[in-house]
């Protein structure tokens, strides 16, 4: 039987641990990347299976990328690589170092880890690239302007990945609605929120089907293809009266 391998970066909290476990249950072993070397202990404990760890961060993208490259050799055969790690940062008033955090994360690191991740698949022969995008990517908003349009960046920068090399690595775009972690803590205008739990076994179900794009949960499909039809000035109308009027 081959060994099943994953690495998940922004394994340390939210999406990331939750999936790292389900993973892990499911016979993986598992890559676990995070800024925080003492927070991946936490999680590494909380884990079953075999793990790897690595410190990891994206506003430091060169050396991220040697360390994800190193924890790709340290683990030997990885043969999926996903990539959760991600902030949102609200920023009405358009503070340009809010803004270029988000994006230098968001955009520039997602990017270039996606790249290691084709990089060692183009190399192995195959492989599963999942990048953890969002149901905001296919909207703006005024108070996360950043965040969004990063979002909208990743799920498109996927989108070129699955043209560039399917069949031989399938790439997955898990555009998640919201899930209670951290990272929403303080939004507002909440709506069908689901567990980390939960969004991390759906999000294993659409890596096992290895589909090209999922929806987290499922429901936030409706939401997504009310978004494509609606014309923007009305969603622009919608957005200042119930999100910041
Ligand atoms: N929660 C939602 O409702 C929701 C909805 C749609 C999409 N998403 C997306 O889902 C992904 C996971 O978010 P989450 O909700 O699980 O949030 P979270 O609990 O805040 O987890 C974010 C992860 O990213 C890591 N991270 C943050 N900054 C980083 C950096 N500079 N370099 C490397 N890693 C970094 C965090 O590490 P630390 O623990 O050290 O901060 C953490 O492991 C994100 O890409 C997010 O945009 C979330």
């Amino acid at each position: 039987v081959q060994e099943k391998k994953a690495i998940v970066l922004g394994a340390s909290s939210g999406i990331g641990r939750a999936l790292a476990k389900v993973l892990s249950e499911n016979g993986y072993e598992v890559g676990l990347a995070a800024p925080e070397y003492a927070q991946l202990l936490e999680v590494q404990r909380q884990v079953t299976g075999k793990t790897y760890l690595k410190t990891l961060d994206l506003s430091d993208i060169s050396a991220s990328v040697a360390q994800a490259r190193e924890l790709i050799e340290e683990m030997g055969d990885v043969g999926l690589f996903v990539v959760s790690s991600g902030v949102s940062i609200a920023n009405p008033t358009l503070a340009w170092e809010l803004e270029q955090a988000t994006l230098k994360v968001n955009v520039a690191g997602f990017v270039a880890m996606l790249n290691v991740a084709a990089e060692h698949f183009v190399r192995r022969g195959s492989g599963h690239i999942v990048g953890i995008t969002s149901i905001a990517g296919l909207c703006g908003s005024a108070v996360y302007p950043a965040y969004n349009a990063s979002k909208a960046c990743g799920s498109t920068y996927l989108s070129g990945l699955r043209q560039r090399f399917a069949p031989a690595i399938a790439v997955t775009d898990i555009r998640p609605g919201y899930v209670k972690t951290p990272m929403v803590r303080d939004s507002k205008g909440i709506f069908w929120m689901t567990t980390p739990e939960v969004a991390a076994q759906q999000i294993f179900e659409a890596i096992q089907k290895k589909k090209g794009v999922a929806y987290i949960t499922k429901r936030w499909a409706l939401v997504a293809a009310a978004l494509q039809w609606l014309p923007g000035s009305l969603y622009e109308w919608a957005y200042r009266r119930f999100r910041t009027g």
